[in-house]
């Protein structure tokens, strides 16, 4: 290597975490002699890529950074009054730096193990409490993919809620003509497989009968126009329907909440809550509804409840509705959703408090009126005299104005030949007006125009002010200076466990590094600022960088089609199941409608496979973990006419690769079926084998697990497909483009964070990404043979050996100790460590997967501590420890606990926080004991609690 490829290469080694001795010393522990045995030792011959991947090599980070700069710089930012559901936002410094920019905040997981989780929990039910006191409606979930997610998620959950048999007697939902067309265009796809019938029309003039079974409307409506929507509430209500209201929060600080005017769901976008464009994410969406649905909520929820010691805690309410319980009975598949962006926004509302953001409104709102009258004057006529930040245009001559407003670089909706919308939002200036009043402007008259001090927002219709207040819980009120905001959020950083505090062992999770040279572009203007519906000339950068990423994708999965649209893994799922279903349909096969699915898969695949209108069929395991071949081919043989196909994940979700993948996706193939493959254990494939060669016909790929999207407590994600020749036709399709078939708002999903994954792949190239697999298995093996010696692990192959991931059986103590897998990873936190996944696949078990970017010293410390914890079920098992009260059992240990006068344990309380020497030297404190599940979801709080619950705590 000379001296430049050394350079080149040199984010390998930052990537990957052994070094070349500890390499040795690994393999010498697993009793092999090189990483090629072992790669060989575990995957199987017949699928091993035999060719190195066609990928650009490695470039060194600062080059990267030089590239993406120049790369960044081929988007034009124009001024834009585009709207339509994304307006330019400021992202208050504090925020940025210290949440969106923060590795504190953005390389959380989702908050399974609450206890060590209570900071982003307590930002999320902020999010809620927001959202429900802006709608004015009770029950508000921690966010969805994006706004016509959320609505096609209302309309499901109303369908489904209404017609609660399987006999459906209300088909019909309404659908406002002046809903935003991305949003028409997700109600298509979501509504066609389940058998939803739309409806289109005018609210006004609609006829609700009994075959409906809700409706929705936009407030302020696609044109801008505030609509007093009670007499249609009451008409679909009187019909027994339910309405969903698509809103805006920033509009509804100045108008009646949906709540108030008898909504039953609200939906929409919170980005303009200081979440940046990123030509079209990731942002937060929001979902809010009346009490009656609070059992059929997607997504997640954070409620309240009580430790061990009675004092109050949050975690993930009523996680009996996440789909992975409901299964093939799953009306929504919804997983990886928005954290971090709800987390920016509810910081924002901490941030600007109840006034604050009212201030924001009244200005946009006054800034509005002031370009809508000045452009009246010059003899144009508005579409509606009732708006907050929105006007629409009448125009004759659509193609002059757009000259001089593509001349000034301002972008403002092109609706047809004759409608011109323009939205308002807090970026813009009194200069910007000049401007964008000059576009209609006759160049004779200089623009001139006047906003009185006492200026007040006249075109809100006063039956549709908002008189009631909102945001009067102390969190949106006492933080107002930069000081207390950035304690604020570092004091809830502080209670989160982190990548940067250690490793995080999510099996089927890949919790591997999150770079900042891949981070650091995401807040540079010319990615951030740009508009999705931009016109594709303002668009290069992206547009190369979208093109070279598909190219890249494409050849790691061995495709020939990409789709970047989908902004989660099970988005993706439901994406790829769509392409295949239409693949089937172009051949006049439309009655396959039924998907084989192992039991071991995870929840999100029956789930989308129900949404696609599939029926579920369950493959059996074998005893070692793998496809009942059999059982798979007397299935397949059973509902030949029918089959559509398979979803499998590879390495499968017991972490092997089954030798037998290839005899599996033959046999579907015999019966007509097509094969879909879950990437989310792609990080055990990049560049040793690729689903293109196991013989699947479509995959979705985790961009937040192989390809180093960091999971953002939750969210973003991304889950493009790739696809066969074959199937390239059917694949998700975009209303801007006038193709159809769309599952997300954005025609690249959530655009900003696909450079996240484009820098992964350019900074470890054609080598790095292919060390970074083989890594993965050497540092899950490393830690099975370490292991192996205190617990059972379930599921390796013939040589005895794991994929990327491993499975500690925990079962056995439930007998010997009463000691349940719970209390092993609540204990993982006294010893400064997240527990791996819990009962996933298995019930009883953690699968752990310690990813490429952990050091052997890392890796060691982890292992440590699980041998510990085995002694110490050991001395419950000979009795020298008590069954109830032990170590284990009173896990987590907080500090008050430790450091309380009173202390009745047989237990030290040295053995307690401090069990082994390295967590002294780095200590990470659970903020609340073992938090009590059950009392939460009996008394279910949802909002932050009102004052005087505080006043009683203190008292
Ligand atoms: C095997 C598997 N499939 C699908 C998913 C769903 O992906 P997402 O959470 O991005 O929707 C997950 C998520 O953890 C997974 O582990």
């Amino acid at each position: 290597m000379n001296l430049f490829e050394k350079q080149a290469s040199e984010f390998i080694p930052r990537h990957i975490g052994p070094g070349a001795s500890d390499t040795k010393e690994m393999l010498k522990t697993i009793g092999l002699n090189s990483l090629e045995e072992l790669i060989s030792d575990t995957v199987p011959a017949a699928i091993r890529m035999q060719r190195p991947l066609n990928l650009p090599e490695a470039i060194s980070e600062n080059e990267y950074l030089k590239l993406i700069k120049e790369m960044s710089l081929k988007n034009k930012v124009y001024k834009n009054y585009i709207g339509q559901g994304y307006y330019d936002t400021i992202t208050p410094s504090v925020i940025l730096r210290n949440v969106f920019e923060n590795p504190g905040w953005y390389t959380q997981y989702t908050p399974y193990q609450a206890e060590i989780s209570q900071g982003r929990l307590e930002s999320l039910l902020n999010f809620q409490t927001m959202v429900s006191d802006l709608t004015a409606l009770p029950i508000a979930n921690a966010s969805l993919l994006d706004e016509a997610t959320a609505a096609a998620e209302a309309m499901a959950m109303i369908f489904h809620h209404v017609n609660k048999t399987d006999r459906v007697e209300r088909p019909k939902f309404f659908v406002d003509n002046e809903i935003f067309p991305q949003t028409k265009d997700v109600l298509v796809t979501r509504a066609t497989p389940i058998a939803v019938e739309l409806v289109y029309g005018n609210y006004a003039t609609a006829l609700i009968d009994t075959s409906y079974c809700g409706a929705i409307v936009q407030y302020p409506n696609d044109k801008g126009s505030i609509e007093d929507y009670r007499g249609f509430v009451n008409k679909v209500h009187d019909a027994g329907g339910h309405v969903v209201m698509a809103t805006d929060l920033l509009a509804l600080t100045l108008l009646t909440p949906p709540g108030e005017l008898g909504a039953d769901v609200a939906v929409g976008s919170a980005q303009r809550f200081g979440v940046p464009l990123g030509f079209g994410g990731p942002h937060a969406a929001f979902f809010a509804a009346k009490d009656e649905f609070k059992r059929n909520l997607p997504g997640r929820i954070i409620g309240v409840s009580i430790d061990a010691q009675g004092n109050r805690a949050l975690r993930m309410a009523l996680q009996t509705r996440e789909q992975h319980i409901k299964r093939e009975k799953a009306t929504s598949n919804i997983c990886t959703a928005q954290a971090l962006l709800a987390n920016m926004a509810a910081m924002y509302a901490v941030f600007h408090g109840p006034l604050g953001l009212k201030s924001i409104a009244e200005r946009i709102a006054i800034l509005t009126q002031t370009v809508a009258e000045a452009i009246e004057e010059r003899g144009f006529e508005l579409v509606s005299d009732n708006y907050f930040d929105t006007i629409t245009v009448r125009v004759d001559n659509i193609k002059a104005i757009r000259e001089k407003a593509e001349r000034q670089q301002i972008n403002l909706r092109y609706i047809n030949n004759n409608l011109i919308g323009i939205s308002i939002d807090e970026t813009v200036t009194v200069d910007d007006l000049y401007d964008l009043i000059n576009c209609f402007e006759n160049d004779v008259d200089p623009v001139a125009f006047d906003i009185e001090e006492d200026d007040e927002p006249r075109h809100i219709p006063l039956n549709l002010a908002r008189t009631s207040s909102y945001l009067t819980h102390p969190v949106f009120n006492i933080y107002r200076s930069e000081s207390q905001v950035m304690r604020y959020i570092k004091q809830l950083e502080n209670k989160d466990l982190s990548l940067n505090t250690s490793m995080i062992s999510l099996g089927s999770c890949t919790m591997k590094l999150n770079a900042a040279s891949e981070m650091i572009p995401l807040s540079w203007s010319h990615w951030a600022k740009m508009h999705p519906f931009a016109p594709v000339d303002q668009t290069a950068g992206y547009q190369q960088m979208i093109k070279e990423l598909s190219d890249y994708l494409c050849e790691i999965t061995a495709f020939d089609a990409c789709s970047l649209q989908p902004n989660s893994g099970a988005q993706g799922e439901y994406a790829g199941l769509l392409t295949i279903k239409a693949y089937h349909e172009s051949r006049g096969d439309h009655h396959r409608n039924v998907m084989l699915i192992p039991i071991s898969a995870h929840g999100t695949n029956p789930a989308s496979a129900v949404m696609a209108g599939m029926k579920v069929v369950v493959v059996k395991a074998l005893e070692n973990g793998y496809i009942d071949v059999e059982d798979l081919k007397a299935k397949a043989a059973q509902h030949a006419d029918n089959l559509s196909g398979i979803m499998i994940t590879y390495p499968s979700t017991y972490g092997v690769y089954e030798e037998t993948v290839k005899e599996i996706t033959a046999i579907i193939h015999e019966q007509g079926g097509q094969v879909y493959m879950d990437g989310a254990n792609m990080n055990a494939q990049v560049g040793l084998t690729a689903p293109g060669l196991i013989g699947a016909d479509v995959c979705h790929l985790n961009l937040h697990k192989t390809f180093a999207i960091p999971h953002g407590g939750g969210g973003p994600g991304m889950g493009p497909i790739c696809c066969a020749k074959h199937l390239a036709p059917f694949l998700p399709g975009h209303v801007n483009e006038q193709t159809s078939n769309a599952v997300s708002a954005a025609p690249y999903g959530s655009a900003s964070i696909l450079l996240i994954s484009y820098g992964y792949i350019r900074m470890l190239g054609a080598t790095g990404v292919k060390a970074a697999t083989e890594y993965a298995i050497l540092n899950a093996n490393y830690m099975r043979a370490r292991l192996e010696k205190h617990f059972d692990i379930l599921y390796t192959n013939h040589n005895g050996e794991c994929a990327h991931e491993f499975i500690v059986d925990l079962r056995p103590f439930k007998k010997s100790a009463e000691v349940e897998a719970e209390d092993v990873a609540k204990r993982l936190m006294d010893y400064g460590f997240h527990a791996p996944t819990m009962s996933f696949p298995v019930a009883g078990t953690i699968m752990i997967e310690p990813t490429e970017s952990e050091d052997k010293a890392e890796l060691d410390r982890f292992c440590d501590a699980l041998i510990r914890i085995r002694e110490e079920i050991k001395t419950i098992e000979d009795g020298t420890a008590d069954k109830r009260d032990n170590a284990l059992k009173n896990a987590p240990h907080t500090q008050a606990v430790v450091c309380a006068n009173e202390w009745n344990h047989a237990y030290t309380r040295q053995e307690a926080a401090f069990p082994l020497y390295y967590v002294t030297q780095n200590k990470f404190w659970p903020s609340v004991a073992r938090i009590n599940n059950t009392h939460g979801d009996r008394n279910l709080i949802c909002t932050c609690e009102p004052v005087s619950s505080y006043a009683e705590a203190e008292a």
